[in-house]
């Protein structure tokens, strides 16, 4: 498929630009088209292509190349049903060939640190967030990797909601949590593309401009409407606000954010290791 095809897809618009003289490659455009699978064929995943999917986690740049991240690798089929009584209407994760969790740690550079008799000093908010941007481009450079030969992934932050389960389950210590899991398999499925914000509204020119982010929001909420309206199903909180008279992006979002959500989760990271000072 053309770029130029590709980018109306994925903003649900033409744009007026000649991307002819730039290269096809696999990657981009495996990126370009990329939307999450939520079901998997019972067909398993190589050894060896699992080594190459933890190797590209591994090839995503680093903080300091402090590489403060690690990935479980969920083969235990009593570990993956434990996890799947708990998370609901998520349970479709499981059933993929791999399951990953992706974990931000801080634990291990505090071992190596004192180790060799240094006393750590940077359990804070900064190494919390490098950590947790580490884990997050680790996970994102598998994702790139595995859609680029035909795998299907979702992410899945689910796993969060059940975080002390997943402690106790997977024996987490202190200074290591899941940033979020990530289902990995043979698609069995056509899912749709999820049209972005258009590139005016996401992207600012030199300097942050916020002029007339209402009326591009609502001219993008009438793109995805006329598209692939939010169904009923899948609208948030309708038992509190009721069915939406239109299903758009922005009525969703802004009821998903008007509640709480993991509202105890700072506290659970200062229990578990995490100064956040
Ligand atoms: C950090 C993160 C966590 C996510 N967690 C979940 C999840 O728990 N369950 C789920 O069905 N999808 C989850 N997703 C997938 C998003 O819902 C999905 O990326 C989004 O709706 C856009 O669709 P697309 O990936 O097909 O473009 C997650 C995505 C990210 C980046």
């Amino acid at each position: 498929m053309k770029f130029s095809k590709l980018i109306a897809d994925r903003y649900a618009e033409e744009i007026d630009l000649d991307f002819s003289k730039i290269q096809e490659t696999v990657i981009l455009k495996s990126i370009l088209s990329r939307r999450s699978i939520r079901k998997f064929l019972n067909k398993p995943i190589s050894k060896e292509l699992l080594t190459l999917l933890l190797a590209a986690s591994q090839s995503a740049p680093s903080k300091s190349n402090l590489q403060q991240y690690s990935i479980l690798v969920i083969q235990d089929q009593n570990i993956k049903n434990e996890i799947s009584d708990l998370i609901g209407n998520t349970k479709w994760a499981l059933t993929a060939p791999i399951f990953l969790i992706y974990l931000a740690d801080i634990r291990r550079n505090m071992k190596i640190t004192n180790d060799r008799g240094y006393d750590h000093k940077n359990n804070n908010v900064d190494t919390f967030m490098n950590s947790v941007i580490d884990a997050a481009l680790a996970m994102q450079s598998t994702i790139c990797a595995a859609e680029s030969i035909g795998l299907g992934v979702c992410p899945i932050s689910m796993i969060r909601n059940i975080i002390e389960e997943v402690k106790v389950i997977c024996e987490l210590p202190k200074g290591v949590f899941p940033i979020a899991g990530l289902a990995i398999g043979w698609p069995d499925e056509k899912s749709k593309i999820s049209i972005r914000l258009s590139q005016d509204i996401v992207t600012h020119l030199d300097k942050y401009n916020e002029k007339d982010l209402i009326n591009k929001i609502n001219k993008y909420d009438a793109k995805v409407f006329k598209k692939d309206p939010i169904p009923e199903k899948r609208q948030r909180h309708i038992d509190l606000y009721g069915v939406a008279k239109k299903g758009t992006w922005s009525e969703n979002i802004s009821r998903q954010l008007s509640i709480p959500e993991r509202s105890h989760f700072k506290n659970w990271l200062k229990k578990n290791g995490f100064n956040l000072e």
